[in-house]
């Protein structure tokens, strides 16, 4: 395997760690021990080390270390060494590094010892994760599935998150002036409606283009043991861009479509057309059944193969920093075939994952993953 790219992992102050650290010895790690050892946390530590809110989608002020009774707010950090591949076998590793820097106070990010803009992180590392929270992804309602969808989509195109917020930053003004007081002025909404469709239609591209790659991708995967997903967007402006129609055109339909139902969303109070109404339709390829009407272990493996999927597509493009997957209690949801089939395919793509689980065996067949004993806020060797 590849020299992984998360070399160490340093937690200070991090959730239930006052202090503690792993120096990555083998390519992946898995972590067992009883449920609220702390096992989670050490996955959301690192999901911190990406723009966003880390996979908890906490608040940073609620990811210091609390007593019980104290209020939240406490400094953290959390910070690794992480390889680039283009940076070649002998260079020193980077630092990066994020954290709360004192009570009350704001997110930071430190590369190589500066301040930096979070976004930048995505330089360093494409995080891909599936929780216990995925669970319910397919009878949650629809926003939830957009959120996973943007999350692969974003892992592919750091400008995604840039986009789908100026997208919305865009409607609510836009709804602002269409509920307040008064006529509102045409030509203002007019302006503000020309922002929406342009980044609006830019998402719907993003949107399709990774869906598009990640049918390819899994179309790749028939011969892994994980059912197969059919992925399709629901939204007319995402399908638009499926089917290859120009990108001008998508946007004056965009632009068109929110003109015309200004007197509908008045009255409903929210946009009624757009991309942010867009759904992921998941099916299961072999049983020709939506994802919802499937077990909860298939739905659970249709999700790793999507994940999966788009790890191997990162991990080949050799412009795109390398994928690192985090799996929390994924293990325990597979059977023995297909839990032999993951471990296969993250040492034969020289993956690196954090697992979780809480017995050991649940990763006997894991050989080349180092194994780590969480108890009491301290990582043990196992
Ligand atoms: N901000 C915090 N400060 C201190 N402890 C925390 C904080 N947030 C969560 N915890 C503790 O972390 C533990 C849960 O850890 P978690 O990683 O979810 O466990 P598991 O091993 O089951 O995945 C709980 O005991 C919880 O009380
Ligand atoms: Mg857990």
């Amino acid at each position: 395997m590849p020299l992984p790219p998360i070399q160490s992992l340093t937690l200070t102050d991090f959730r239930s760690y006052a202090a503690a650290s792993l120096d990555v010895s083998g390519g992946s790690v898995f972590l067992f021990g009883p449920n609220g050892a702390g096992k989670t946390n050490v996955l959301e530590a690192v999901s911190w080390l990406a723009p966003g809110r880390g996979l908890r989608g906490a608040p940073a002020l609620e990811a210091g270390r609390r007593m019980p009774g104290e209020t939240g707010g406490r400094a953290w950090a959390v910070a690794a060494a992480v390889r680039l591949p283009a940076d070649g076998e002998g260079a020193e590793p980077r630092r990066i590094g994020t954290g709360l820097d004192g009570p009350g106070g704001r997110r930071i990010v430190r590369i190589d010892g500066e301040p930096a803009q979070p976004g930048r992180l995505s330089e360093f590392l494409r995080l891909v994760w599936l929780t216990p929270a995925h669970d319910r992804l397919f009878i949650e309602g629809a926003s939830e599935r957009r959120r996973f969808l943007d999350r692969l989509v974003f892992a592919d195109d750091p400008g995604h998150a840039r986009e789908v917020n100026a997208y919305e930053r865009s409607l609510r003004e836009r709804m602002r002036l269409l509920t307040g007081d008064g006529a509102a002025d045409p030509a203002w909404l007019d302006a503000l409606e020309a922002q929406a469709a342009e980044a609006g239609t830019q998402m719907a591209f993003a949107r399709a283009r990774t869906v598009a790659a990640l049918t390819d991708e899994i179309g790749r995967r028939s011969d892994r043991p994980f059912p197969l997903a059919r992925l399709d967007l629901t939204g007319p402006f995402e399908q638009a861009a499926l089917l290859g129609e120009p990108f001008f055109a998508v946007q004056d339909s965009l632009r068109l479509g929110l003109a015309r139902s200004r007197p509908r969303d008045t009255a409903a109070g929210r946009a009624l057309t757009g991309p942010h109404r867009t759904d992921l339709a998941v099916t299961h390829v072999d049983k020709d059944r939506p994802a919802a009407e499937c077990s909860t272990g298939e739905q659970k493996a249709m999700l790793l193969n999507i994940v999966l999927a788009q790890a191997a597509r990162l991990a080949r493009d050799p412009g795109a920093p390398p994928p690192v997957l985090l799996l929390d209690e994924v293990a325990a949801h597979l059977d023995r075939a297909r839990r032999a089939g993951l471990y296969g395919e993250l040492q034969e793509l020289g993956l690196q994952a954090f697992l979780t689980g809480v017995e050991r065996p649940l990763f006997d067949g894991l050989d080349t993953a180092q194994g780590l004993r969480v108890e009491d806020g301290a990582l043990l060797p196992a």
